[in-house]
């Protein structure tokens, strides 16, 4: 994994939008895993101040409320067009974003999965974490090789999302969410966490052991992750200036 810390969580937010215009430049037909939740929110800003051409660009939601229609205002749907899609020239057609109103869930999943190899798999995989270190909405205990599913969510993370929602009464129990092997199977991850509530999750991922207990730990079997960090998400990281080290030090080959 690559740990990049910064100072604040506009300035991770400025190298990691960086990072994803670099790859939708060189590749116009990138396939790109989106993620929702307040800290992605800054990186969609940036992306379209960028101006950049979104055309043929392809993208998959990691996950989405069940029971939630797309016009819901708390729905992942809703989310993205209001924060990103509906304001580049992206093309409707080339969105996927799970059916919270599937009638057949598993069918569903399992043509998500189909969808996700016919376009050649995810290039980039933008994500965020729980404060229980979930991503998508896997949350502990799911299998480190699950598959896109219906999942159930803790009573945490739905506290966790009430602020969203009127009250923690209207947030959904159940969610259709990407796997941790969906995750896994995609070619970068680019994993953001901002806020000292984010500290306990992004240590244990990070330098914890490999389990299900945090999901998000899952990524130290991924080949090539990138984790931005500021300043407060990386407080309990050890080896924290080992990580800064490495990044003031990158051959310019490497740079992003
Ligand atoms: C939700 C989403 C996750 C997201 C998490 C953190 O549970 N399903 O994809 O990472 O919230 O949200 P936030 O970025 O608002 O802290």
């Amino acid at each position: 994994m690559e740990i990049i810390i910064q100072p604040t969580a506009a300035r991770a937010t400025c190298v990691a939008a960086r990072l994803l215009a670099g790859l939708i430049r060189k590749k116009p037909s990138a396939v790109l895993g989106m993620a929702t939740g307040s800290t992605p929110l800054a990186l969609y800003r940036e992306l379209v101040a960028l101006k950049l051409n979104w055309r043929k660009v392809r993208t998959f939601n990691l996950d989405e409320y069940v029971g939630t229609s797309p016009e819901h205002p708390q729905s992942y749907h809703h989310f993205m067009w209001e924060n990103l899609f509906g304001q580049v020239n992206i093309d409707k057609q080339n969105v996927r974003i799970p059916d919270g109103l599937a009638k057949d869930i598993p069918k569903f999943c399992a043509s998500y999965e189909k969808q996700i190899r016919a376009a050649g798999g995810i290039d980039l995989q933008v994500l965020g974490i729980g404060t229980d270190g979930h991503i998508g909405f896997n949350e502990p205990t799911s299998s480190l090789a699950s598959r896109t599913r219906i999942k159930t969510l803790t009573p945490q993370t739905r506290k966790d999302n009430a602020r969203f929602f009127g009250s923690e009464a209207e947030v959904p129990h159940h969610c259709i969410t990407m796997g941790i092997g969906t995750i896994l199977d995609a070619r970068h991850c680019v994993l953001l966490a901002f806020g000292r509530n984010k500290a306990r999750a992004i240590a244990e991922a990070v330098e914890g052991p490999i389990t299900s207990m945090n999901p998000a730990s899952a990524l130290q079997f991924h080949p090539k992750t990138t984790v931005f960090l500021d300043e407060a998400a990386a407080a309990e990281l050890r080896l924290k200036d080992y990580y800064r080290w490495v990044y003031d030090n990158k051959p310019d080959w490497q740079k992003i």
